[in-house]
């Protein structure tokens, strides 16, 4: 899907550099193809180069007419800065990819020539050991190609899942916020580790390797996870006597309430970024500027 294609990373920052490696690194792209820029910081934008032998420029006609898709990698509020610079020299029949979380599509189609094709995606941190859990969502003009191209890039950092766009801030949620929830789970167990006797070292190394251990089971049996905690709960064994705890002290409660009030907030940031947002028209560069 990706063969042949040209990318262009806007922005070269921590999410560029996990794509970088999953797509320069991967070899799913040539170098030659690929072309990285930043807003001011000269020495990544060297580093970028130098480490996967990109071409580097911070001309953004020049990126922009280099480019089939367009990876904006950004933070949120950067978007409608960055969008403004670039959208004047983007064509319809480009892709544009974004990365800014609760940034909808409408409000980059703003700044895009109409019929731009553009792709909202959702990584997250376990993007940088190829181990993300990601969602696409498809913008207005967006097909079931520019789907493919986006599932592409995201599948060479994890696994990949196309929802439609109304249940991004669900997936922000579960899956963007979700490695917080795990990183808690395990300082509490390290914690309640060493409550118990264990050494810090010995239970940090035995909570690490239990939550690994198990995500592998999920991922390898594809078993429900309620019947894989069936199996290590014996009637009466500690196990049960364990979840027991749990389950009246609210634990289930507790993670579904912290969802909602995630999905809430991811809302309300939306609602924020749209608010902000004072797109004008987008002005259409020459064909100069274009070739620029
Ligand atoms: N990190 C994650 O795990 C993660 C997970 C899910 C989603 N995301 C999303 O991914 C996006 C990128 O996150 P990140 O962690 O990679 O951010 P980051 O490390 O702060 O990098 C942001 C990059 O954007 C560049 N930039 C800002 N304005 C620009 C402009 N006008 N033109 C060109 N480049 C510009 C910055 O350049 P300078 O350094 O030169 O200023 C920097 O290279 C964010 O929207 C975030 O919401 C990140």
């Amino acid at each position: 899907m990706l063969i042949g294609k040209r990318l262009a990373f806007i922005g070269a920052g921590s999410m560029a550099q996990a794509l970088l490696h999953g797509l320069v690194g991967g070899k799913l792209l040539a170098p030659e193809d690929v072309t990285v820029t930043n807003r001011s910081n000269d020495e990544r934008l060297r580093m970028v180069r130098d480490r996967w032998g990109v071409h580097v420029t911070r001309d953004k006609a020049e990126i922009t007419s280099r480019s089939d898709i367009l990876l904006v990698a950004c933070k949120p509020y950067d978007m409608a800065g960055t969008l403004a610079e670039i959208g004047r020299y983007v064509r319809p029949e480009q892709i544009v990819v974004s990365l800014a979380a609760g940034v909808p599509t409408s409000v980059m189609e703003r700044y895009l020539p109409a019929g731009t094709p553009v792709i909202r995606a959702m990584p997250n941190t376990s993007s940088r050991v190829q181990e993300s859990a990601t969602a696409i969502a498809a913008g207005r003009w967006a097909g079931e190609h520019s789907l493919a191209v986006a599932e592409a890039i995201f599948a060479s950092v994890g696994k990949v899942s196309v929802v439609p766009e109304a249940a991004m801030d669900a997936v922000t949620a579960v899956a963007g916020s979700g490695p917080a929830y795990v990183y808690l789970f395990v300082e509490a167990l390290i914690a309640a580790g060493e409550a118990v006797g264990l050494s810090p070292e010995a239970a940090r190394e035995l909570a690490v390797q239990t939550v690994y251990g198990a995500a592998r089971m999920l991922v390898e049996t594809g078993a429900d996870p309620a019947e894989l905690r069936r199996q290590v709960t014996s009637p009466n064994g500690t196990t049960a006597a364990a979840l027991q705890v749990l389950e009246a002290r609210g634990f289930q409660q507790a993670l579904a309430d912290a969802v909602a009030r995630a999905v809430e907030r991811a809302g309300e940031l939306a609602r924020q970024a749209a608010g902000e947002d004072a797109a004008p028209a987008v002005p259409v560069a020459s064909a100069t500027e274009r070739s620029a």
